[in-house]
């Protein structure tokens, strides 16, 4: 078995191979100065054979490398470690996480906040293989994927790539991707390890800004974030990367009690704990609850860190070698850490092979995987707001396609896609097609004006007075707003709003007579409050790939029925940042709305979780429940019909809802329990059945235990209700 495997091993190692397979250095340092991406043999045998290191990380250089490229990387890297006594083999981790997106012509998908608004559980989990068995073409094993981070603050800059702000559908997603990605356990060549990231809380900042403190009382962190990271551990997912941020005054690095006691011992995670970027550095340097960086090592392996992100030296190297030696750290702890790498690396199979056969992959970047992703995108998109149905446009009218985002792949694409803040997209995408092109594409060039109208930032009047003065020609204007491409810390924000430049451009457009449709190509939602009144349509894009422009504009003239679902509330002001799951005092009781304006801001987000129009109508009716009394270890099944009552074929996530109406932590207002997506032609109907689970009545009380009270509960699925009875 691959345990006797590791301990036969093991038992063979030496301290410092012990403690060299632990450490993970940055693919940079292994590169002939000033040739990004070029292997400098010397200082790759320095690394493994005098630090053994076990682990290589990817750092996004400006060249996105071929497959083939690729299997000569992986290969140098690979022949090296087979010069070495044990010849344990290098694990290469990288962040492809929509796709192999550090490849030439792979098949890049929606990032994560577009695959949750697909509310399409299956479609992701196909498309998390197809990314799989493309990352594992280009001789990668280990994707750091997917991002199981619970967003707390819309601003954040990450919060694209999280699967949004409810812990069902993150914890659903979160499963999808996973298996999608690993299969049965990583033991094919089309599958790769995941990394569930940012154990825990990483998204929670108070501030909206990447990496500083959260503040999260444990009760809540159990009974929303953790529960995230239990599903996906279910599933298999084989490696974590621990949050940079503090919890409580706690780095996460340094608490052993989250990640050996809760993620370790109580929730018997058995995969690899990696830290993320120099965290172990910073321990000391930023979080400053090391005296030194031989005193971080200590705090962060006795927490349970199994390998080290160093990434830029080997002081973790001999600073751990060094604890090792004088006792203090032990050898279980090393010997634990270094077990589970192994064991990672026996289910990966790289110990017979680490560098991928070409033929073996005849589907990388195929029409079959470049389908699936427009599919996606197509079912991500969301259909926000459709005034006096303008949507979906003649393809006989001219149109003005105007705006920051119009006319770049890089906005479609995000971070983390061939380069680290995606700015390489118009490079390595070149064949793909931007939103104007797709519109071009879709009813011909002499059908489409263009003039980019405004920039991201800088405010330009001329541009501005050049986008009133063709819209004046056209018949309808496609409004392309958004964010550049970003990540991390370099995607802070201070303000939430839309940028000013671009806010201007629509109030300018706004005062012609002239439809507008608002295309948001943004990674966390811009507040749009100041012009949305005067938008008639209103379409979120999210992130949404290569195939995301020929997906948007199929929708904008109905060849494709948009299905997708905002997955987070969208905020209408800067301190009304309430989620849809919101308490009730955060709430309007029935009949207060139009008691006293002072209500009126109260709760109020501009579009509410779970939005999401179609070009048809679809109509809900008969909720039925199995048992109106329950006791607290039943099920209970719910039944409910959805006609499509309209005239067009679609797609309509039926999402169920359940509010506890009275219990000793206060509930929420309401929160989603199950969903399921289903296609109906018109007229057709479907008994949609949801059973639910006795865990799906639980919370986490103030002895941070999982439990039901007795009482009434409402499920709620579209407009129909039905209570029943804990008792
Ligand atoms: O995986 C990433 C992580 O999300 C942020 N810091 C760097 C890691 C490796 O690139």
């Amino acid at each position: 078995t691959i345990d006797n495997k590791v301990k036969a091993l093991l038992t063979k190692m030496s301290n410092e191979e012990k403690v060299g397979q632990m450490t993970q250095i940055t693919v940079t340092n292994f590169e002939v100065t000033g040739r990004k991406g070029v292997i400098d043999a010397a200082k790759l045998k320095e690394g493994i054979q005098k630090y053994h290191i076990g682990s290589i990380l990817n750092v996004p250089n400006p060249g996105a490398p071929t497959v083939k490229r690729w299997r000569e990387v992986i290969a140098t890297i690979s022949d090296e470690a087979n010069k070495t006594r044990l010849k344990i083999p290098v694990l290469y981790g990288i962040d492809a996480i929509h796709g192999a997106s550090y490849t030439q012509g792979a098949t890049l998908f929606p990032q994560q906040i577009g695959l949750a608004a697909t509310f399409n559980t299956e479609l992701v989990k196909e498309g998390a293989q197809i990314s799989a068995y493309e990352t594992r073409a280009s001789s990668l094993p280990w994707v750091f994927s997917p991002d199981l981070d619970f967003p707390r603050n819309p601003a954040w800059s990450r919060m694209w790539e999280t699967f949004g702000e409810d812990v069902y559908l993150s914890s659903k997603m979160a499963v999808a991707l996973v298996q999608g990605f690993e299969g049965d356990g990583v033991g094919s060549k089309y599958q790769v390890a995941s990394c569930m990231k940012h154990y825990i809380g990483y998204g929670s900042t108070t501030t909206g800004k990447d990496r500083t403190p959260s503040i999260i009382p444990e009760r809540i962190l159990r009974q929303y974030d953790l529960t995230i990271y239990e599903a996906a551990i279910k599933a298999g997912a084989k490696s974590v990367m621990v949050s940079s941020g503090e919890i409580n005054g706690t780095p996460v690095h340094a608490s052993k009690y989250l990640i050996t006691d809760v993620l370790k011992n109580e929730l018997g995670f058995a995969g690899v704990v990696v830290t993320d970027w120099k965290d172990i550095i910073y321990l000391y340097t930023r979080h400053k609850v090391a005296e030194s960086n031989r005193d971080a090592v200590k705090i962060a392996v006795m927490a349970g860190i199994d390998m080290s992100m160093v990434p830029e030296d080997f002081t973790f190297y001999t600073d751990l070698l060094d604890l090792v030696n004088k006792g203090e750290v032990p050898m279980s702890r090393i010997d634990d850490a270094v077990s589970r790498i192994l064991k990672m690396k026996f289910e990966l199979n790289l110990f017979e092979n680490t560098v991928a056969n070409p033929k073996d992959y005849p589907d990388f970047g195929s029409d079959k995987h470049i389908q699936k992703a427009y599919e996606t995108a197509a079912e991500s998109i969301t259909l926000l707001k459709n005034k006096e149905s303008v949507l979906p446009l003649n393809k006989n009218e001219k149109i003005l396609v105007t705006g920051a985002t119009a006319n770049s792949m890089k906005y479609l694409n995000g971070g983390w896609s061939y380069t680290w803040q995606g700015e390489n997209s118009d490079t390595y995408a070149a064949d793909k097609f931007t939103i104007l092109e797709a519109f071009q594409n879709k009813i011909g060039k002499e059908n489409v004006l263009y003039t980019a109208g405004a920039d991201l930032e800088i405010e330009n009047d001329e541009e501005i007075e050049k986008a009133v003065a063709l819209a004046k020609e056209a018949s309808k204007i496609i409004l392309c707003l958004g964010e550049k491409n970003y990540t991390e810390t370099p995607g802070d924000i201070s303000n939430i709003y839309m940028s000013d430049s671009q806010i201007k451009l629509a109030l300018a457009l706004a005062k012609l007579d002239k439809p507008i449709i608002l295309i948001l190509n943004e990674g966390r939602p811009r507040l749009i409050s100041d012009f949305e009144s005067k938008m008639n349509a209103v379409i979120q894009c999210y992130l949404p790939g290569n195939e995301g422009a020929r997906a948007l504009v199929d929708i904008v003239y109905g060849d494709v029925n948009p299905s997708g679902r905002l997955p987070y509330n969208y905020p209408r002001y800067p301190n009304s940042l309430e989620k849809y799951n919101r308490k009730y005092t955060e709430s309007i009781s029935e009949g207060e709305q139009n008691d006293d304006a002072k209500y009126e801001k109260s709760y109020l987000p501009q579009y509410e979780f779970g939005t999401g129009l179609s070009y048809t109508t679809f109509k809900y009716s008969n909720i039925k429940i199995d048992k109106k009394e329950i006791s607290s270890s039943d099920e209970i099944t719910v039944t409910v019909e959805v006609t499509n009552s309209g005239f067009k074929e679609g797609k309509e996530s039926v999402l169920l809802y359940l509010s506890d109406n009275v219990a000793s932590i206060t509930p929420e207002f309401k929160s989603l329990k199950r969903f399921e997506k289903v296609i109906l032609a018109p007229s057709e109907t479907k008994t949609i059945t949801f059973t639910l689970t006795p865990q799906d009545l639980k919370f986490v009380n103030n002895d941070l235990k999982w439990i039901s009270e007795k009482g009434t509960y409402t499920i709620q699925i579209g407009d129909q209700k039905v209570d029943f009875l804990l008792q």
